[in-house]
């Protein structure tokens, strides 16, 4: 499965500048995006022309394009893994292929989420040297942003609507906010650690729908009722748990330990896309669903990608408010370095691939990276830093 992209790339002539044009000429520069790899290769446009010409099912015989397009071209399309063939050689490629084809993805959701992997990015360094680190900063660059609030029709057919009154649950939900000040003197309690993962990621209950064929009850909601998702833990600092990877178990509200990376705080300041303020939480869960788990029954559909992520905006939202239950602070963010993670836990990115890294812990003394409390539920302690 391939998906060729066609990318324009500026550049300066000065031939095209003295000839009277603007002096600068867009090239195009093919990109192929087969998910079964880990990244998108750039070729020519004759080499998109054969990998264009070629189906994903019908084979051809390969002497039949050597003679057409020459050993180098072919053999170099093999061993990019861009074609695959029967010779034990590719192997590898072709092994990855069928692995992927087997878990019914819907190509293009396969090759978007492919694609939308990162590796190494320090995005909080790239937002700050770029200079839309603050409001401030974002409102000079792009401008006006659209409208907080959206009118639609004539204001005389509005309907006022009743405010109940406040619950212990209103109070819940407003204490609900985004933590970028981790305690990093003091270790979480196991307990809570251990409530927090109970009631967001633990089986509440477990049917047998069919033969063969068991259902999770969660306390989220999940696409066609699969749970796909994973919980791959970054445990930096709980009190009688070994800092180090786990893998958090529903079925028995376990861990299982996972062999340890060389560096955990690195694999922690990447895993958030170098947001030191995130890096610092106590745990850090990461996010995984099994696609096959929910493809299975939403077979190369359109929707089912869609599913997966919704299901991981679900399950952050119950952290969020689990945490948040316990007094503890937490997180969720997309800033993730997909692929440092997929290297650190083992994962393959198109059979259980990272959407997201939540994070949870105990709550700084001291705001010092920002955060958006205009209520002072979260900081009743002190005012916000000046920006
Ligand atoms: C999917 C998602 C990704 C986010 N990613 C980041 C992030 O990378 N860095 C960050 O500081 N905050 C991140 N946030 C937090 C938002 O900035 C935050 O929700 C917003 O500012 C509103 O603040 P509140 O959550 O405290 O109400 C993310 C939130 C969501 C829902």
């Amino acid at each position: 499965m391939v998906w060729l992209e066609p990318r324009e790339v500026a550049r300066f002539e000065l031939d095209d500048l003295l000839g009277g044009g603007t002096g600068v000429v867009n090239d195009v520069h093919w990109h192929a995006h087969a998910p079964h790899l880990s990244q998108s290769i750039e070729i020519d446009a004759e080499a998109a022309a054969i990998v264009g010409g070629l189906g994903a099912t019908a084979w051809v015989d390969a002497q039949a394009l050597i003679d057409a397009h020459g050993t180098q071209r072919i053999e170099g399309l093999l061993a990019a893994g861009l074609i695959v063939s029967d010779d034990t050689r590719h192997a590898a490629h072709r092994a990855a292929d069928e692995t992927h084809r087997a878990q019914q993805w819907f190509g293009l959701s396969s090759v978007m989420h492919a694609a939308s992997r990162w590796s190494g990015v320090d995005a909080a360094a790239e937002v700050q040297e770029a200079g839309l680190y603050s409001p401030l900063g974002l409102r000079n660059a792009y401008g006006i942003p659209p409208p907080t609030f959206h009118d639609r029709g004539e204001p005389d057919t509005r309907i006022a609507l009743e405010r109940a009154p406040r619950t212990d649950f209103d109070e819940l939900l407003d204490l609900r906010s985004t933590c970028r000040n981790f305690d990093t003197t003091r270790a979480l309690p196991r307990a809570q650690f251990a409530n927090v993962l109970e009631r967001v990621f633990g089986a509440r209950g477990q049917v047998e729908a069919a033969e063969d064929f068991e259902v999770i009850k969660r306390t989220s909601p999940s696409g066609g009722a699969m749970h796909p998702t994973e919980a791959y833990l970054i445990v930096r600092n709980v009190e009688g748990i070994d800092a180090g990877l786990y893998h958090y178990r529903p079925g028995d509200h376990a861990l299982q330990p996972l062999p340890p990376v060389d560096d955990l705080e690195k694999l922690a300041f990447f895993a958030v896309g170098g947001q030191q303020w995130f890096a610092d939480a106590h745990v850090l869960a990461v996010l995984a669903p099994r696609f096959q788990r929910n493809f299975w029954k939403y077979r190369n559909h359109p929707k089912a990608y869609r599913v997966t992520i919704l299901d991981i905006g679900h399950l952050s939202q119950t952290l969020f408010l689990s945490a948040i239950d316990l007094g503890l602070g937490a997180y969720i963010t997309a800033a993730i370095n997909e692929v440092d993670i997929e290297k650190a836990f083992g994962l393959t990115h198109y059979i259980e691939g990272p959407l997201a890294v939540c994070g949870f812990g105990l709550r700084g003394g001291e705001m010092v990276t920002s955060e958006f409390d205009p209520n002072r539920k979260a900081w009743p302690r002190k005012s916000p830093p000046a920006e």
